[in-house]
């Protein structure tokens, strides 16, 4: 089939590079012109696993193109995804500016006789397919056209498999001309494919992640009482999770969730209950659990070293989860600005976001190093952030060397507590008993 996508940002993009890969005709378009030329000389601008060699691959084949025009994207293409972003606003509601005027670009180009699917893969309001209706016909009369939702449940650093395998697909659509175009789509990734009615697709990727969240903070408020009683969340988690009802997945205690997803989803949904007269109370205590896990842990850092100031902290990890270079909306790089804050001479080290985080300048007065070792020279306590696989493979005895005290934070419950006790350490999980360091 051939395929638009308007917007080439995460969703966009991995989704263009998908639909390409199974054999459909797709052109991405953004209105970024470097962005466009970068992209055709296969040239991408986030990491992700698989990525660069899928877009590459389909580049090549010539099932894959990038342009800056609206008008020739919808001319070529039957169905019309719009992935462009939904950022938050001050309040929490969501700014749908860029999917309005995306709406009236389309209707701006849209021929007559020339039927199109245009379909919101962004995450958005329940309601929102009726707006963008309204807007296609109000900029336009003579549209022909129907409006489908087909949330996108891909994640960051797995993205490609994702929605190579998805779980499931979601299609929100109120015409059968439209939703048997949809399946057409959908057939080659042999997925369980869910139809609904548009609002309630629209509702489901709200739920989903607001659901996720809430599990999250529910382990991680767990954790608070194992450590306050002695028990540890590992075990906890893994009781709960085999009832097949809980399921283990998004049991992992940590420093919080972040990223650019769930945080901003869960204002979301607070904000649209609210407006609907039906406010979500429950997802405001997410949200405080989310932030009080970030504060104790933080508060657990000032009470094993006194006085954080002078004092040289080493951080691994600065991206909000591994496998992305994503340093957006990343606790860790909230913790290690608390840190600095506070006077502790920090040295970050993350094996994909270090570029980022300094071209923003995320965290100034952090020194970002290439190297792990580095970065605990001296060190009075390593703090682990994000649970980069590599850092299995760093021998610990040479970190034990090469710190001041060999007292380690670790916040996302990486290592093995009798094992870092054994080598000497003086370590600090999430939710987990402190065992007495081996003496040397
Ligand atoms: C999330 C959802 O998982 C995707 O399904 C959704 O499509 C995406 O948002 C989106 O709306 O676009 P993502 O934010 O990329 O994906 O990453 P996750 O793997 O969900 O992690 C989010 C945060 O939760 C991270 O900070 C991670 O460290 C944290 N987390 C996750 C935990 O603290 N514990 C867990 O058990 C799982």
């Amino acid at each position: 089939m051939d395929l638009c996508i308007i917007g080439s940002g995460y969703v966009g993009l991995v989704s263009g590079a998908c639909f390409a890969e199974v054999g459909h005709n797709v052109v991405c378009v953004d209105n970024d012109q470097r962005k466009v030329d970068a992209l055709h000389a296969g040239k991408i601008p986030i990491y992700e696993p698989g990525l660069e060699e899928l877009v590459q691959r389909n580049v090549a084949a010539k099932r894959l193109r990038f342009t800056n025009s609206i008008e020739d994207g919808v001319d070529h293409s039957q169905v019309v995804f719009i992935a462009v972003p939904t950022p938050p606003q001050a309040d929490g509601s969501v700014d749908l500016s860029f999917i309005e005027r995306v709406a009236r670009e389309i209707a701006g180009v849209l021929k007559p006789g020339q039927y199109r699917v245009v379909v919101d893969k962004s995450t958005v309001p329940v309601k929102t397919g009726e707006k963008v209706t309204d807007t296609i016909k109000r900029y336009n009369t003579g549209a022909d056209f129907d409006v489908v939702s087909n949330p996108e449940f891909l994640r960051e650093g797995s993205a490609v498999p994702d929605l190579m395998k998805p779980d499931r697909i979601v299609i929100g659509g109120n015409s059968d001309r439209a939703l048997a175009l949809m399946k057409k789509v959908y057939e080659p990734f042999n997925a369980p494919i869910l139809v609904t009615d548009v609002s309630s697709a629209e509702l489901i990727k709200h739920a989903a992640n607001s659901f996720l969240a809430l599990k999250i903070s529910y382990i991680n408020a767990v954790s608070a009482i194992c450590e306050a009683s002695g028990a540890d969340v590992e075990k906890v988690a893994a009781g709960i999770g085999m009832d097949r009802r809980i399921g283990r997945n998004f049991l992992n205690a940590g420093l919080g969730y972040g990223g650019s997803c769930f945080p901003k989803d869960i204002a979301a949904f607070i904000a649209i209950s609210d407006d609907l007269g039906v406010p979500f109370t429950l997802l405001k205590e997410v949200q405080r659990i989310n932030r009080d896990q970030k504060e104790r842990y933080i508060k657990s850092i000032r009470d094993a070293l006194w006085v954080l100031r002078d004092k040289k902290i080493a951080v691994w990890g600065l991206t909000f989860k591994p496998d992305t270079d994503d340093v957006r909306n990343s606790v860790p790089i909230e913790i290690v600005n608390e840190l600095i804050k506070e006077g502790a001479i920090v040295t970050a080290y993350d094996p994909k976001g270090a570029e980022k985080a300094k071209e923003y300048n995320l965290c100034p007065g952090v020194k970002i190093v290439d190297c792990p070792l580095e970065a605990v020279k001296g060190a009075e306590a390593l703090l682990l952030a994000t649970e980069w696989k590599e850092f299995a493979s760093i021998p610990l005895d040479e970190v034990k060397k090469q710190m001041h005290t060999p007292l380690v934070f670790d916040g996302r419950n990486f290592f093995d507590p009798t094992t870092m006790a054994e080598l000497g350490f003086i370590y600090r999980a999430i939710g987990r008993p402190i065992l007495p360091p081996k003496a040397a």
